[in-house]
């Protein structure tokens, strides 16, 4: 079994990471950060080390996210589990390189790609997964299609992070309804709020909001529990394409639940990233 993780140098990713190395046969760890995945790799026993694959992956350049796609469909023979868990908010407004909003381009876009061009040796396993790491901040969301990159209007980091979290959950129900058909399990997740590196460079209310609630965040070794169950247990077929909290399924806003909305999301994503696809 061949398991890949995107946003494992750090916080919820690198505790799942190293929980789920004992599982997987083959790991690719896929992050932009070569410095700090070796730091991490070398934090495995030995015989463990060498199971691991680092792939470079930066989710705000999609040439990158394509590249990391091709390199790791050389290595593997399929591909059992993909873990979408590296995100971020981020205080001033950015335009990539490839002129997406960053924010939306480090948690959705560049997860939309990867996952297109993994596509095929994902459904060369028998059972592949896709596990995205969303947030109970989706709930806050207010999508404008037609002002994804914040040209009209003021930005706001925590609007940007509400929206593409709740991209993530109706990406992954997009997911079962296109794959699943052909053996594809997609779940959405909510690891908690974690002390992490998550929010650090954040700026107005949301960094006050943050600095108190760091008394009682959990752990990273708390936050990554429902991402390793759902990527070591099998879900109930019932449960394909739902959103979970503490290894639970959790029903989501109404907005993550909109057919029109993840339609209209996966059309846009596809447009958007027409020039990668
Ligand atoms: N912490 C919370 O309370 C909380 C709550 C709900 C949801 N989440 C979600 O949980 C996930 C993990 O967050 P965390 O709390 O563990 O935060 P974190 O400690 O800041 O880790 C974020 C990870 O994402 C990677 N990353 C960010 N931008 C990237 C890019 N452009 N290309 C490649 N990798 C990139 C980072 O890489 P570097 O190490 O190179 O920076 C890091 O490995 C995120 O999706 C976040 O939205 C977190």
């Amino acid at each position: 079994m061949n398991l890949a993780i995107t946003g494992a140098t750090s916080g919820i990713g690198a505790v799942a990471f190293q929980e789920l190395c004992p599982e997987f046969d083959q790991i690719f760890l896929l992050a932009r950060n070569q410095e700090k995945a070796d730091q991490l790799i070398s934090s495995l026993p030995k015989n463990q080390q060498r199971k691991v694959v680092f792939i470079s992956l930066d989710l705000s350049d999609m040439h990158s996210v394509k590249s990391a796609a091709n390199a790791l469909s050389k290595e593997a023979d399929q591909l059992d589990v993909l873990i979408n868990n590296a995100g971020g908010i981020f205080p001033k407004k950015e335009i990539t390189k490839d002129g997406f909003e960053l924010t939306l381009s480090s948690n959705h876009l560049g997860h939309f790609l990867l996952t297109h061009h993994l596509m095929p040796v994902l459904l060369k396993s028998g059972s592949p997964k896709v596990i995205n790491v969303s947030s109970e901040a989706h709930r806050a969301a207010k999508v404008d299609f037609s002002n994804l990159n914040y040209d009209e209007g003021r930005y706001s980091s925590f609007n940007s992070y509400a929206n593409v979290k709740l991209f993530n959950i109706l990406f992954t129900k997009s997911l079962v309804e296109k794959y699943g058909e052909q053996g594809l399990t997609s779940y959405a997740l909510h690891p908690g709020v974690v002390n992490t590196n998550f929010g650090k460079e954040s700026d107005g209310i949301f960094k006050i909001f943050w600095k108190l609630a760091k008394p009682f965040m959990i752990t990273p070794k708390e936050g990554a529990q429902t991402t390793i169950f759902l990527a070591k247990e099998t879900i109930p077929q019932k449960q394909n394409g739902f959103y979970f909290k503490k290894n639970k399924p959790l029903v989501p806003s109404g907005l993550a639940r909109s057919r029109d909305l993840r339609e209209k999301l996966w059309k846009i994503s596809e447009k958007m990233l027409k020039e990668w696809l």
